[in-house]
């Protein structure tokens, strides 16, 4: 893990705070923040969203990717996680909110179609059914060529709730693809993927 300094103060700060909203015992790495932003335009003017922000490392690689005219909101629900944001990421939208009501938040920008999500929400954190209604916002905001990359932590692959999450993502996406593991995240973590979002309707 390479966090700079100030962001891991920033992050445990919160940790210390409320453990449980975090999810994780550090901020993620480079390398998975760059698999992640991969699924980013880098031509064009892309609309793109990011949940879970926290100090920004995601956030960070994101920007790297973006054209000049690109919008990049980036959510999260802790107001000291999203105050450092600002002062971090200057050109970034952060906004405090609950990725639970995607919708309505880009409703009030006006907003219609996303290109791409990228999350770096704690999914095991969430009841099934938060799971379900955050996903469903998401596959319901993004545009049908639309893109939507999360991740999850190796170890607890093997778990039910691990499998079933996936499986939602399946409910959710006709393409949900596994990348290779990071193993010099902390803990070692591994993408999903997630294209053609399924219409409501469908599911
Ligand atoms: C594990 S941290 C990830 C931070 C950063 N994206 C990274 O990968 O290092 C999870 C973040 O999700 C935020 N979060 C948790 N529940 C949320 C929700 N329902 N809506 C928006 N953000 C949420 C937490 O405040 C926290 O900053």
């Amino acid at each position: 893990m390479t966090a700079p300094s100030g962001e891991l103060r920033a992050f445990l700060a919160a940790w210390v705070r409320n453990p449980v909203s975090m999810g994780a015992i550090a901020p993620s790495s480079r390398g998975l923040a760059e698999l992640l932003a991969s699924v980013v335009p880098s031509a064009g003017a892309p609309m793109v969203v990011e949940l879970g922000s926290g100090t920004g490392a995601i956030t960070n690689a994101i920007e790297r990717r973006l054209p000049a005219g690109a919008t990049h909101i980036a959510v999260d629900a802790n107001p000291a996680m999203v105050a450092y944001l600002r002062q971090r990421c200057p050109g970034v939208d952060a906004v405090v909110g609950d990725a639970a009501e995607l919708g309505a938040l880009l409703e009030q920008r006006s907003i219609t179609g996303v290109d791409a999500v990228v999350s770096g929400l704690p999914w095991a954190l969430f009841t099934p059914t938060a799971q379900g209604n955050v996903l469903r916002e998401i596959a319901n905001a993004l545009g049908p060529v639309g893109v939507f990359a999360t991740f999850a932590y190796s170890v607890a692959r093997p778990l039910p709730s691990a499998q079933r999450f996936r499986r939602r993502l399946q409910s959710n996406f006709n393409e949900v693809v596994r990348t290779k593991t990071v193993w010099a995240n902390l803990p070692p973590a591994f993408g999903y993927l997630c294209r053609q979002p399924l219409q409501v309707s469908d599911r």
